[in-house]
């Protein structure tokens, strides 16, 4: 049985993560992490500081907010805890931190949890070296109303499977104005933000009089609850290092 802490226990995906613990028998929630969360419906002890938690942890699970990386992350390395990082929206500072840390304990981290976008991320890739620079390729991500990063981790991801194709594309976010003429080197991201869209990922490649959409759209949180869920049960057992979904598939 692993022992999770759920940091951000309160936000949306902290509670997915807690309902998706109750109905498993290889994870347990423990207790968990919030600044400001209003107490219903958790049966947990929940700190404001991790530093108080008096629970043995086999592994923190993090859905909260960037900044929270400097307060959990040093605790984990200092007490020798695995971490899977699920927060988006890092900078390279943050990025250098966790790669730092992963020195010293094994961490997990994913712009996405689902399986789907993972195998989407493969597709992305291949279709990329097929069509070479005879495809002008556009990204478009959808997310609900909430959803404070753009664009999502997701996209970022998927630029970098189409970069890994085609290194001499450029990213345009967005576009607006006198822009001129698409230039050959340009990759197109646009997020759109509304309602209760769960996440949609769109990678279209267009060519002379076709297209090409390769789309992953994700129909409810508990998927990336789950994949968290798994991810922590995967670095029990592994040693210092940073891994992500490709290490799971
Ligand atoms: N990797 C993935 O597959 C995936 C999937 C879904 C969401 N996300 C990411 O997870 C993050 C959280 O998403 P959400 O929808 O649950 O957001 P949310 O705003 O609903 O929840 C964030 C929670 O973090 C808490 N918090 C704020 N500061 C904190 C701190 N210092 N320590 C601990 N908790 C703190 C907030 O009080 C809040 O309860 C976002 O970055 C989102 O993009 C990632």
């Amino acid at each position: 049985m692993v022992n999770i802490l759920i940091n951000g226990i309160g936000g949306t995906m902290g509670k997915k993560v807690y309902d998706a613990l109750a109905g498993r028998e290889d994870a347990k929630a423990v207790c968990g992490v919030d600044k400001h969360y209003d107490g219903c419906g958790i049966y947990v002890p929940i700190y404001q500081d991790i530093r108080d938690v008096a629970e043995k942890v086999d592994c923190i699970i993090d859905f909260s907010v960037k900044a929270a990386l400097y307060e959990y992350l040093p605790y984990a390395v200092e007490k020798g805890i695995p971490c899977v990082i699920a927060t988006t929206g890092y900078g390279k500072e943050e990025l250098d931190a966790i790669q730092e840390a992963s020195k010293k304990i094994p961490i997990f981290r994913t712009g996405n949890l689902s399986l789907g976008v993972n195998v989407l991320t493969k597709l992305v890739k291949q279709a990329a070296a097929l069509l070479g620079d005879k495809a002008d390729i556009e990204i478009i991500e959808s997310h609900h109303n909430k959803k404070v990063d753009a664009p999502s981790g997701t996209a970022l991801m998927l630029l970098d499977s189409v970069k890994t194709a085609r290194t001499e594309l450029t990213p345009v976010y967005g576009r607006q104005g006198q822009v001129g003429k698409r230039a050959k080197n340009e990759i197109g991201i646009h997020s759109v933000r509304g309602g209760s869209i769960v996440g949609k990922h769109e990678v279209m490649f267009i060519l002379d009089s076709e297209v090409i959409t390769l789309t992953h759209e994700a129909e409810s949180k508990t998927i990336f609850a789950n994949g968290s869920i798994n991810a922590a049960i995967f670095l029990q057992d592994k040693p210092a290092g940073l891994y992500s979904m490709a290490d799971i598939i």
